[in-house]
């Protein structure tokens, strides 16, 4: 009840906020792509129900590298499937100097509204932000998500989503989806957490599509990479049964945390978000893979092909990646693995955690990006 007072006092919020309505053109699509991918596979029986799954976190967090790497099966396999991806594009309703497009992938708990919430657009909107700043954005549900097609929770994973994100990234670059701009001069990949391993790899297995990166909620150094305090701290549960009405197709690969708080522990840090803008987050959380989980640590093998600018920007206190302090991590081995790009900036970003965008300062982290951008030529 009280969250829902709240959701209607944030929607009245955004009615307000929006004199901006005209000054951008948004076009949703369905895009179906047919993708091969060489998938891993999950190696243990699938979950019956949550005792399962916290056995699962013991295993995956044993000091015992051979017990932890039982939960993934020795061969991958490889997969061709045919999906529907649902995508949103905005571009400027005034047609600026540059028709440079971002592609945006959301990371795991969040659907495409992660970078265009229903709230405040001015603090917390990223789409309005970059829309403002003269750039257009492609922003789309990752497979298993929101509207795109739904598949096991044993399936979705970084090699799937990575082949998905490349097939989209070549579309837009041929100028489809893009509603009437034509050929972009220059593609660059956003992505948040999850979203960004899947767009580091598709930067560093196709540099010649990409001419930008830009990695949000992130951080390669792994010294300080915090997954196991993740699966801990999240208090994993199958969605299925955390909430049968809304996630009941859901097979039991798809895991969610189990209330408000352990979603704040991960994703928010005190005193810099507002509680209502964290039950709101709380309220649109969209279950994740199994599979996607157990990713988290394949990044690419460094340096990269890359040319164009990277950047790195994190919530200084971002608690999945960095162990809750940024500081000199993201720069460390950042620059070394993108050894040949143009150029190269890490940003610990002052007062936020591991959900950027969902931050009181959250507009001063996009101002970072669309600056990094246009100072590096895009
Ligand atoms: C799977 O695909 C990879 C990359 O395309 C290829 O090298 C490999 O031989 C394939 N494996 C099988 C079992 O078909
Ligand atoms: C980086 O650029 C140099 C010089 O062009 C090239 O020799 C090298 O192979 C590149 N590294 C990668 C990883 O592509
Ligand atoms: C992570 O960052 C710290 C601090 O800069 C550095 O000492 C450490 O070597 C880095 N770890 C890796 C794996 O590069």
């Amino acid at each position: 009840m009280k969250v829902a007072l709240l959701l209607a006092a944030a929607a009245a919020l955004t009615a307000r906020a929006c004199p901006t309505e005209n000054f951008k053109i948004c076009e949703d699509y369905t895009i179906p792509v047919t993708t091969t991918s060489n998938n891993l596979a999950f190696g243990l029986s699938e979950f019956q129900n949550n005792f399962d799954v916290s056995d699962f976190v013991d295993t995956i967090t044993s000091r015992d590298p051979s017990t932890a790497s039982s939960v993934l099966a020795a061969e991958r396999q490889n997969l061709t499937a045919n999906y529907d991806i649902s995508a949103t594009f905005c571009k400027p309703a005034k047609p600026g100097k540059k028709n440079t497009v971002l592609i945006a992938t959301h990371g795991l708990n969040f659907d495409r509204s992660y970078w265009d919430p229903d709230l405040d657009k001015v603090t917390y909107s990223f789409v309005d932000w970059v829309i403002s700043q003269g750039y257009s954005i492609f922003y789309y549900d990752r497979l298993g998500v929101g509207k795109s097609s739904q598949v096991s929770g044993y399936v979705a994973q970084l090699a799937n989503q990575v082949a998905i994100a490349t097939e989209l990234t070549r579309l837009v670059k041929s100028g489809l989806y893009v509603a009437d701009s034509g050929r972009p001069d220059a593609v660059v990949l956003v992505g948040h957490s999850f979203g960004s391993l899947v767009t580091l790899t598709t930067a560093a297995e196709s540099p010649e599509l990409v001419e930008g990166v830009v990695l949000t909620g992130f951080s390669l150094n792994s010294t300080y990479q915090n997954h196991n305090g993740f699966v801990e701290a999240v208090g994993l549960r199958v969605a299925a049964e955390q909430d049968p009405e809304k996630w009941g197709h859901l097979d039991t690969g798809y895991l969610t945390p189990v209330d408000l708080y352990a979603n704040v522990g991960s994703f928010f840090k005190a005193p810099d978000y507002s509680h209502e803008v964290a039950m709101y987050a709380d309220s649109v959380k969209t279950p994740f893979a199994v599979t996607e989980l157990l990713d988290d640590k394949n990044v690419p093998s460094p340096p990269y092909a890359f040319k164009g600018p990277a950047m790195i920007i994190s919530g200084k206190y971002d608690f999945i990646f960095c162990t809750s302090d940024c500081d000199d991590v993201l720069e460390n081995p950042g620059r070394k693995y993108f050894a040949n790009a143009s150029a190269f900036k890490a940003v610990s970003y002052p007062g936020a955690g591991h959900g950027l965008n969902l931050h009181l300062n959250a507009a001063g982290s996009f101002k970072e990006i669309t600056d990094f951008l246009g100072d590096n030529g895009l």
